[in-house]
């Protein structure tokens, strides 16, 4: 059975491990200094770092639940602008991310579907996010999913710029 329900502040620690597990198993392979990826990882997926994003009501977190086990998470920023996103009344998809031996479940789309339903019901009409160049699957989900390319920005790893493309979709 497939499930999405909103984080809650005990969600914590379950969190924190999807967070650094799935970001190692989609992104480590592109972080060449693997000492940046050790620090990004500590400091960016802490239980205490994402113990306070759960707290902070402009975030809001999802959890994807195949029988019950947690497969995967949103983070979708409310209020998040971007100088190339034309409308002001937009939110961020920061984070979409399923763990690899449930990609083959394609749950990405349902997913995305869901959240886009949640952000609309809180009023907003546009999502945007931005995707590591190389990132081959998530550009293709998104081109799909009729996210139009609307510029770049650096995205950093411990202080190192990482070439991402901005996507946004009226929603
Ligand atoms: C991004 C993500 C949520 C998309 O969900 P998904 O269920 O994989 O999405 P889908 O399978 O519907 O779509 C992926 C598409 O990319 C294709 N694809 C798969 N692997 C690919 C690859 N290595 N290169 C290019 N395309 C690829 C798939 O075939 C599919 O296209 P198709 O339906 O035309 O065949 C999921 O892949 C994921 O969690 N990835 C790891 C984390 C991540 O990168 N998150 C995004 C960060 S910005």
């Amino acid at each position: 059975m497939i499930e999405i329900k909103k984080a809650k502040e005990s969600d914590a620690e379950i969190l924190a491990l999807l967070g650094r597990v799935t970001y190692v198993e989609s992104h480590g392979n592109f972080i060449e200094d693997k000492t940046d990826l050790l620090k990004y990882l500590t400091k960016s997926f802490s239980v205490v770092k994402t113990r306070e994003d759960i707290k902070n009501n402009n975030n809001l977190f999802l959890i994807l639940y195949v029988d019950e086990l947690p497969v995967g998470y949103v983070k979708l920023v409310l209020k998040a602008t971007h100088e190339n996103v034309e409308s002001k009344n937009s939110c961020r998809l920061e984070r979409i991310y399923i763990l690899a031996d449930f990609l083959q479940m394609k749950l990405g789309k349902h997913f995305l579907d869901f959240t886009e339903q949640k952000a609309k019901k809180l009023q907003f009409d546009t999502m945007w996010l931005s995707v590591y160049v190389k990132n081959n699957r998530a550009i293709r989900f998104y081109e799909k999913n009729e996210f139009k390319n609307v510029g770049e920005l650096s995205f950093l790893v411990n202080g190192k710029g990482y070439d991402n493309i901005v996507f946004s979709k009226k929603i």
